[in-house]
């Protein structure tokens, strides 16, 4: 999307979410609706987005939408999933955008941490390709203490998780307490770290992605629940391996 792109006015407005074309018919009518600083005058006439004011107010995010945002444990990311969903924490509107906003892969709703979610199609490709090699960091805390044997069944490349016909990618384990690891992932497949931990004898009780590449939970400073936008270029700067 880009800002020099003209559309209709009902069109523009429906795809933000804003509301329906109808409703648009309505506000202009109510004269709530500026082209350049002129009333609008119909439903059909071709606008840019940065042209367009709703009540006096630019519109919201008219050339694409890609967040970054701290998951909270307890929340699904899939309106498949029962469960309160991650998009409560957004803006209302923004669940009638279109393209939709989605998250870039999941996160299990008793999984925390760093989560992007994007309306670009392309970039969310990008971000899961495996061609991109975009690593995943994970704290892990678990039930037992670890064996000492998780680095190397880890980083063997030969690791089978039950149900799967290929053997995991090569993981790196940090150990940074008894209990306790960084695990960093070049691939994602359903439940892979609580399953990878099931599989050398051990049980996941807190899981936290921490890292996407090389952007941090603790760097984009947010609570869970917050969530800040950013550029999709920056976002690829700081995911992708140098
Ligand atoms: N591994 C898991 O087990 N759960 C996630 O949400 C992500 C990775």
């Amino acid at each position: 999307m880009s800002r020099s792109k003209t559309e209709r006015l009902d069109r523009l407005l429906s795809n933000l979410g804003y509301g329906s074309r109808k409703d648009v018919g309505y506000w202009i009518k109510e004269g709530l609706i500026s082209v350049d600083d002129q009333l609008a005058k119909s439903v059909s006439q071709k606008v840019t987005a940065e042209s367009v004011r709703l009540e006096g107010e630019p519109l919201d995010h008219p050339d694409g939408l890609t967040l970054i945002y701290h998951k909270p444990r307890g929340s699904v990311c899939s309106h498949k999933e029962m469960g309160l969903l991650i998009y409560a924490d957004f803006p209302e509107r923004w669940g009638d955008r279109k393209p939709p906003l989605s998250s870039v892969g999941r996160l299990d709703k008793e999984t925390s941490g760093l989560l992007i979610l994007t309306d670009d199609g392309h970039l969310n490709h990008h971000l899961t390709s495996p061609k991109h090699h975009i690593s995943k960091t994970y704290a892990v805390r678990l039930d037992s203490p670890l064996s000492g044997n998780e680095q190397e069944i880890f980083s063997s490349g030969r690791l089978m998780l039950e149900g799967d016909e290929k053997p995991c990618l090569p993981a790196e384990m940090t150990v940074s307490g008894e209990k306790e690891a960084l695990l960093v992932l070049h691939e994602g497949r359903y439940h892979q770290v609580r399953r990878m931990f099931a599989a050398v004898g051990n049980h996941v009780t807190t899981l936290t992605r921490t890292h996407i590449g090389a952007l941090s939970l603790d760097e984009a400073a947010l609570a869970p629940g917050e969530y800040q936008t950013i550029e999709s270029e920056a976002l690829i700067a700081r995911v992708s391996p140098k």
